[in-house]
């Protein structure tokens, strides 16, 4: 949507603004805010950071509050909505929302081919084949460049207003240049989606909260749409894909674009009024054979994209033909949906386990008889806690429903009741410990059953196992198996003693041999220097992720230092709720929790905040300005480095500038920053050491 001209241009006000942050008018701040979230949200090429967005947004909200009356409807502000204004009310569609016909193999495709010749009276048609997108539907209006309503589908005639919902979905824009294209007003329809990333991600967090998991992509967008707090919405990162061109009217006295004539065409202006439509995703193909091979190879390719869609839709290229064609009360005639073999399968419910996790969690895990869904055979799936089974009615010797959705971790969709047949069994869970026997515990407003005991072998070796995971201290070369069997041993029972190992003992056993011992010796040592949020995430800290891990790493000096954070403090920090930040305040009150790390820290491993924070963003709100010649780096690297790390360059020395880097033969600027006591004066030297060791500072 934006040419080269124009991105550079926005991409100059942005890193003026940054560098200077009051110096911008209102108007210009929206559009660039507009224009990062169209990159960021609908052409998926961002070019600034989050950080840096916010700093825009919060200058926004800065400026809008001196004057109210300067707030205009497509504000990037005004996607915050509040749970008052969500009024569901029903509302007529200009055009009614309709179907599509299904097909699931080649010659339900030619049957609808020859019909669709025949209609049209030519020997061989034209289709646009696009995905079909496995979300919620929904109809946007625009009327005068802004987004006016938008509906769900309903019944097809008449939806409910879910506009302040829609509002959140960042890829939808708030306003269009539609009067500049001759178009007055307009109605599109479009499909609600989460990408296979943020439900991975979402599910993640309500695992976290001990909520039990959204299904499947699908039902996580169109369980969003009527949602009463749009907040809520937001928090699901939703996307939005626009298809269809419903109906338009022309502004008075000008002719609308050429491009309404063919579907592809009318797909190109969706993109280039700003809206997410399939363009690279869509192909024009003529003739139904080669309809059907491109279907054969999508079908095939269908896990590699980064959201979930259950077939392919095709649809008659040209308009007046499309229109010569028309449609049932229930789908048009001139276009078919090629429906993707099902990734649901039946099978029967044979046995539960329970297993316990590091925190003690006792997880019901549903042991099936062994069925493929999507090329893959599934034999066990988590049932999560004990009210997923009431929920869902689960029972032994049931016959479920099972989903796999693209790469997403399969699920029970749900039981059949009808199939039972008198004999199934009620699923109770266990009062104790399946590994400890300790009485298992439940909070008040809690789902999860848990085992207490701090002597629970299988908590110790799942900490064990988290702790050198990957995404944790990342010791290679030491998997699950070799854990469990260390611990057999004898020689591993407590985290520390994955630094002291007897390796010796292991030599000669079943694939140790000199070469792996070696291995898993460099992998341990190397583990050592692992940023500090690796090692507080890998603490297991209940509640505290990755992301979690980052915030709080960021934060301070040495690991220690969360000794001293109160509660509150703690809560103080993005992302951390009062759930976490107990959970991490307790974490650091207990002594035994104290000597480990301290244990650690004998053992040699990193307790300090170091260059990863740097390449996480460890300069980020720090202002630098390079002076004379540089020996070392090249002026722009250097740069570079400094603005990857978060941080901005200035222009000139003032008193915002926090560090002045300086190479030979400085001059004026080295004098005037020596005037100023804030400015740090350092040398190349120490600059490469701060990138690297940032802590320092
Ligand atoms: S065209 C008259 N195109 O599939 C036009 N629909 O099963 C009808 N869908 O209700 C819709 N991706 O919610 C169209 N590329 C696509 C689609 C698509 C998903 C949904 C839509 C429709 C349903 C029909």
């Amino acid at each position: 949507m934006y040419n080269k001209t124009q991105i550079q241009d926005f991409q100059k006000i942005t890193k003026d603004f940054l560098a200077n942050p009051h110096a911008i008018e209102l108007g210009t701040l929206k559009s660039v805010l507009k224009f990062h979230e169209y990159q960021y949200y609908v052409a998926s090429e961002p070019i600034i950071s989050d950080f840096e967005y916010d700093q825009l947004y919060k200058q926004l909200i800065a400026l809008e509050s001196t004057n109210k009356s300067l707030i205009t409807a497509d504000s990037p502000s005004q996607r915050v909505g509040n749970s008052l204004n969500n009024s569901f009310q029903t509302v007529a569609h200009l055009v009614p929302m309709l179907s599509l016909e299904n097909s699931y193999n080649a010659d339900d495709l030619f049957d609808f081919d020859r019909k669709a010749k025949e209609g049209a009276e030519l020997a061989t048609l034209e289709y646009c084949v696009e995905p079909k997108f496995d979300g919620a539907s929904i109809s946007l209006f625009y009327e005068n460049d802004l987004l006016v309503r938008a509906c769900t589908r309903g019944d097809g005639i008449a939806g409910e207003d879910i506009t302040n919902n829609i509002k959140q979905i960042r890829s939808i824009p708030l306003s269009i240049p539609l009067l500049a294209n001759g178009i007055q007003q307009m109605e599109i329809r479009g499909e609600v989606i989460m990408s296979k990333k943020s439900f991975i991600d979402f599910n993640q967090k309500l695992k976290e909260k001990q909520i039990a998991p959204l299904a499947n992509p699908r039902n996580a967008a169109s369980g969003s749409l009527r949602m009463k707090d749009p907040k809520e919405v937001a928090e699901r990162n939703l996307d939005a894909f626009i298809y269809h061109i419903s109906y338009y009217l022309a502004a008075p006295g000008k002719t609308p674009s050429t491009l309404l004539t063919t579907h592809s065409g009318s797909l190109e202006l969706l993109w280039s009024l700003g809206f997410r439509a399939p363009q690279k995703e869509k192909k024009l193909i003529a003739g139904i054979d080669q309809v059907i091979s491109f279907c054969s190879e999508f079908e095939a390719a269908r896990d590699t994209l980064p959201y979930e869609i259950d077939g392919l839709v095709i649809k008659i290229n040209d308009f007046s033909l499309q229109e010569k064609l028309g449609m049932t009360s229930h789908h048009p005639r001139w276009a078919i949906a090629y429906k993707f073999k099902a990734r649901q399968a039946t099978t029967i419910l044979e046995n539960v386990e329970f297993q316990v996790g590091r925190t003690g969690a006792v997880t019901p895990v549903a042991k099936l008889k062994p069925v493929a869904i999507g090329g893959v055979v599934v034999s066990s799936i988590s049932m999560h806690n004990e009210e997923y089974i009431k929920e869902k009615d689960l029972r032994l010797g049931d016959t479920v429903i099972i989903e796999r959705a693209g790469d997403v971790i399969p699920q029970i969709v749900q039981s059949i009741p009808s199939l039972r047949k008198g004999n199934e069994k009620i699923i109770s869970f266990p009062l104790h410990c399946p590994v400890c026997n300790a009485l298992l515990e439940k909070e008040e407003a809690e789902a999860v059953w848990r085992c207490n005991s701090s002597l629970c072998t299988a908590q110790i070796i799942e900490k064990i196992i988290h702790f050198v995971s990957k995404d944790a201290m990342d010791i290679k070369s030491f998997g699950e198996a070799n854990i469990r069997k260390f611990y057999e041993l004898g020689i591993l029972k407590t985290i520390p003693d994955l630094y002291t190992l007897q390796l010796d003992k292991v030599i000669g056993l079943e694939g140790f041999g000199k070469k792996s011992i070696d291995n898993l010796n460099a992998a341990i040592e190397v583990s050592k220097k692992q940023p500090l949020y690796r090692l507080i995430y890998a603490l297991g800290i209940r509640f505290v992720g990755e992301t979690t891990a980052k915030t709080i790493a960021a934060q301070v000096h040495h690991i220690l230092d969360l000794q001293n954070y109160s509660e509150e403090q703690l809560q103080s920090f993005e992302d951390v709720g009062v759930k976490v930040a107990k959970s991490i305040f307790q974490f650091f009150q207990e002594s035994k929790n104290i000597e480990l790390i301290k244990s650690l820290e004998a053992l040699g491993l990193n307790m300090i905040q170091t260059n990863t924070k740097a390449v996480d963003g460890n300069l980020v709100g720090l202002n630098f300005l390079f002076t004379g010649t540089l020996t070392q780096l090249k002026r722009a690297d250097a740069e570079a480095m400094v603005e990857a790390r978060g941080g901005h360059i200035l222009g000139g020395v003032s008193s915002k500038l926090n560090y002045l880097v300086v190479g030979e033969d400085a001059g004026s600027k080295l004098e005037k920053a020596k005037k100023i006591a804030s400015i740090k004066i350092i040398t190349e030297a120490d600059f490469i050491e701060l990138i690297n060791i940032h802590s320092k500072y």
